[in-house]
């Protein structure tokens, strides 16, 4: 085993573990380094910090690659579904014919949500957020399922939970939007697969049947497939560490959906479709807006720009880009949003300040396109990256609770506060 010198004014501090991963990945173990130095190190924003070890995804910023449980993003979307994927994230394999049936059956025998819980989304304002009640639903799922937490057999039990909340999830996704559209819910219908019930529940109406569109969900299934996990990203770590308390499923994943919700986050996916409509209604030029985005003195930022780890182009976005033009084209229509995102994308490409700061398109930049072509509305564009992330979220937080390395979270900090000091009685403060 490799060590590391910690040298502190010349003096050897400590040394500690050098470990490299099953793709070349070089880290120094510090478990041990407060324990036996009294440091411990500053990391803001944990950039430089692995928080933990995982053998679900596999992404490198500096090339561009992502892989989940070995296989290439590429790969997956021409060649699986959502529910297969799904099925790989949490079980580590891809599924056999049997198993897929399985899971697919369980996901129709879940799919309802509880009568009352139907009531919940009638005292929710009209102009609620999604996220905001996708979130809350999905914590509240624990008093109706509380098996959850008192499973005898966690092992038996989990393709149960799981495909419960993958299903269950669905389905209050679509009621959101319904409630939110003022229109009656629509159930699930199990002669449907996993995307088509999702768009039957969201679009079908009283008086015209709903015909599924083969384009739309070949375009759900990739999109699903895009988002459905990447690494140590800030809402999977949220629900890790939620984990890690060893709070329920349900808490875990209402927590990464109120950190994804934002807009640095997967909130972003909203905010670049709002951020291009404000533009093609200002008719303000595309290089004011790039030098907008430049200028530290104007909060104005290229949604759906840069990224934590990738310094390349996002692969996902590679693909979501081509996307588009497949699905505008089999649907014979065209999206002025896209014109637009491309013209901005090609100014920022060949612009220093992006190009210095290794600022490429990310997976927001171009999916809200494809959501939009599909007729899904701009606020929902986040609860369709939740419901692409849930396996994700799922399989992270399975896998903390099946580590023995792993404890409940708990980092330290730099104190910036004032030095002790004495009570001043109140008659003598002034
Ligand atoms: C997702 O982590 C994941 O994996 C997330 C995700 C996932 O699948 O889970 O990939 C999904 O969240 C994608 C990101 C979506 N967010 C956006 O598109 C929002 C716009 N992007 C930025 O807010 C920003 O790029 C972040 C938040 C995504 C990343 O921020 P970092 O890594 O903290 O980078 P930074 O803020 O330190 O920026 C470095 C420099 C700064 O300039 P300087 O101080 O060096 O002069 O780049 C600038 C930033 O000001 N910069 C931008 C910019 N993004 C970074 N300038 C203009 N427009 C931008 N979009």
């Amino acid at each position: 085993m490799c060590k590391a010198d910690i040298m502190i004014d010349g003096k050897k501090l400590c040394e500690v573990p050098v470990i490299v991963d099953n793709m070349g990945g070089k880290s120094l173990d510090i478990t041990n380094f407060r324990k036996e130095t009294g440091y411990i190190t500053y990391d803001p924003g944990f950039g430089n910090t692995g928080s933990c070890r995982s053998s679900i995804t596999y992404l490198d910023g500096e090339k561009g690659l992502l892989q989940y449980r070995g296989y290439p993003i590429e790969d997956l979307v021409e060649n699986c579904d959502f529910v297969e994927v799904a099925y790989l994230l949490v079980h580590g394999y891809l599924p056999t014919v049997k198993e897929r049936k399985k899971y697919a059956d369980l996901l129709n025998e879940n799919s309802l949500i509880h009568p009352q819980m139907r009531n919940f989304f009638r005292n929710y304002p009209d102009n609620a957020h999604p996220m905001s009640i996708l979130a809350a639903m999905v914590v509240s799922l624990q008093p109706f399922y509380p098996e959850i937490d008192l499973a005898e057999d966690p092992e038996k039990q989990m393709d149960l939970n799981v495909t419960r909340l993958l299903s269950k999830m669905r389905t209050i996704a679509a009621f959101t939007y319904r409630k939110i559209a003022g229109m009656e819910f629509v159930n699930p219908n199990s002669k449907y697969s996993y995307c088509e019930n999702f768009l039957n529940m969201m679009f079908s109406s009283p008086v015209k049947e709903y015909v599924p569109n083969p384009i739309h969900i070949k375009a759900l299934n990739k999109l699903l497939i895009l988002h459905a996990d990447h690494e140590q990203n800030c809402s999977t770590t949220a629900v890790r560490l939620i984990g890690s308390s060893e709070a329920n499923l349900y808490a875990a994943v209402s927590a990464g959906i109120c950190a994804l919700w934002g807009p640095k986050h997967g909130g972003a996916n909203q905010a670049v479709i709002e951020m291009l409509e404000q533009i093609l209604e200002s008719g303000e030029s595309l290089t004011k807006i790039v030098e907008r985005a430049k200028d530290k003195d104007d909060p104005f930022k290229l949604m759906g720009f840069g990224h934590r780890v990738y310094k390349t182009y996002d692969p996902r976005a590679k693909i979501a880009r081509k996307m588009c033009d497949e699905v505008l084209a089999d649907l014979g229509t065209s999206d002025p949003l896209l014109e637009l995102a491309e013209q901005l994308e090609d100014i920022a490409l060949h612009d220093p300040y992006f190009v210095e700061r290794n600022l490429y398109p990310n997976v927001d930049f171009y999916t809200g396109i494809i959501f939009r072509a599909m007729g899904i509305p701009t606020n929902m564009y986040t609860v369709m990256f939740a419901l692409g992330r849930l396996p994700g979220w799922i399989a992270h937080y399975l896998e903390w609770n099946h580590d023995p390395y792993e404890k409940i979270g708990r980092p330290r900090q730099l104190y910036t506060g004032p030095q002790t000091k004495k009570i001043l009685p109140i008659e003598e403060r002034t």
